[in-house]
């Protein structure tokens, strides 16, 4: 009697319903687990372009680490723009269970044929937009994020677990910054005004298109990779930031944000999708800059890597012959 061949047409429709079985009772997919093209090709390009986001999110804020002022303030945001290198390294992992490979990744980031998040090619013109990067953007990145922390695909949710947790810090040490610097001078107040006037729409355009032009949603929605709309999302952390900036004593940019009785939210008026499509094509404020530096980091400590991947082949050539 022949073995059981998995590429039998038969063989892959029970495969496939057992994949729709996890999927319906909300179980999750392993990386051992059969898995249908489109779920996988879905999840690495979104783990990448999450994983390619916390890595070039480093820049924007890293560039204020010899500007600290003070030694505490330079401790926090070390710390902080550390733990954007581990996500990405817990993120490109998860990646890599999917049969995808990092220098590939990291590859396709440089030549621009993938994405990473769009607010990130803004510039960082005072110390105040650590603050509010701390607090917008981090905090966009936790109501984001924390909804993934039950995708169905395991690694993934996973690894969220932890990020989300670091991202909570970081978004608390925004917030506290904002605050020590509300209670400073007028001048300081001033600056985390103007922050508050740059970041605000970027990060609301963090969630992605609107749910009548997301292109992936309502598939990666059925799939329990994405458990929430972008607009949705977007809802939520608009919800969430106007009670923290009225507290805060600033004013968010948008002259009709208005609190609706009637649906309990609060209603904001037109992003400007034309930026964003602008910002996501390459053509932002600090698209070029980012890339170029990705590109130098990758070729100025390549032999970091050759010395890296030789010792670990090393390494696992002793580990064999111990074995045999
Ligand atoms: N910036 C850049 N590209 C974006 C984007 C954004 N803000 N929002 C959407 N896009 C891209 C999508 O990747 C997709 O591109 P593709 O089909 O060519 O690959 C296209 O625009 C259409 O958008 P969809 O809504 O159809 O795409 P998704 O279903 O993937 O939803 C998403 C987009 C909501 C960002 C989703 O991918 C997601 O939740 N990703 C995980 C979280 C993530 O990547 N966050 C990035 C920020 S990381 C961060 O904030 C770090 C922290 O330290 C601050």
């Amino acid at each position: 009697m022949s073995a059981p061949t998995l590429d039998r047409p038969t063989d892959e429709a029970a495969l496939q319903q057992r994949f729709d079985a996890t999927i319906a009772a909300d179980r999750r997919i392993e990386p051992r687990d059969w898995m249908p093209d489109g779920y996988r090709k879905t999840l690495v390009r979104q783990i990448a372009q999450h994983a390619h986001s916390e890595i070039i999110g480093m820049q924007p804020e890293g560039d204020w680490l010899l500007a600290a002022p003070s030694l505490r303030r330079k401790a926090i945001l070390l710390a902080k723009v550390q733990d954007e290198a581990g996500h990405g390294m817990y993120l490109y992992s998860a990646a890599e269970t999917l049969g995808a490979d990092r220098a590939d990744l990291t590859d396709k980031l440089i030549e621009q044929k993938q994405k990473y998040s769009s607010i990130f090619n803004y510039p960082t013109l005072t110390y105040a937009d650590v603050g509010v990067i701390g607090w917008l953007v981090d905090g966009a990145a936790i109501c984001n994020q924390v909804p993934l922390c039950r995708s169905s695909y395991g690694p993934y949710a996973r690894a969220m677990i932890r990020i989300c947790k670091e991202e909570s810090f970081h978004q608390r040490q925004g917030y506290e910054l904002l605050m020590t610097m509300m209670g400073g001078t007028e001048e300081q107040r001033a600056m985390v005004q103007d922050a508050v006037d740059r970041w605000w729409w970027p990060s609301l355009m963090m969630f992605g298109p609107p749910d009548d032009d997301s292109p992936n949603s309502a598939q990666s929605m059925a799939w329990g990779i994405k458990r929430h709309s972008n607009d949705e999302l977007r809802q939520r952390y608009v919800d969430m930031s106007v009670p923290q900036a009225q507290f805060l004593g600033v004013t968010l940019p948008d002259p009709d944000l208005h609190w609706d009785e009637e649906t309990g939210h609060w209603r904001f008026g037109p992003i400007d999708w034309a930026e964003f499509k602008q910002v996501v094509s390459g053509n932002g404020p600090a698209n070029a800059e980012r890339i170029r530096r990705r590109r130098a980091a990758r070729d100025d400590n390549a032999w970091v890597t050759e010395a890296a991947t030789a010792y670990a082949r090393k390494h696992a050539g002793a580990v064999t012959e111990g074995a045999a």
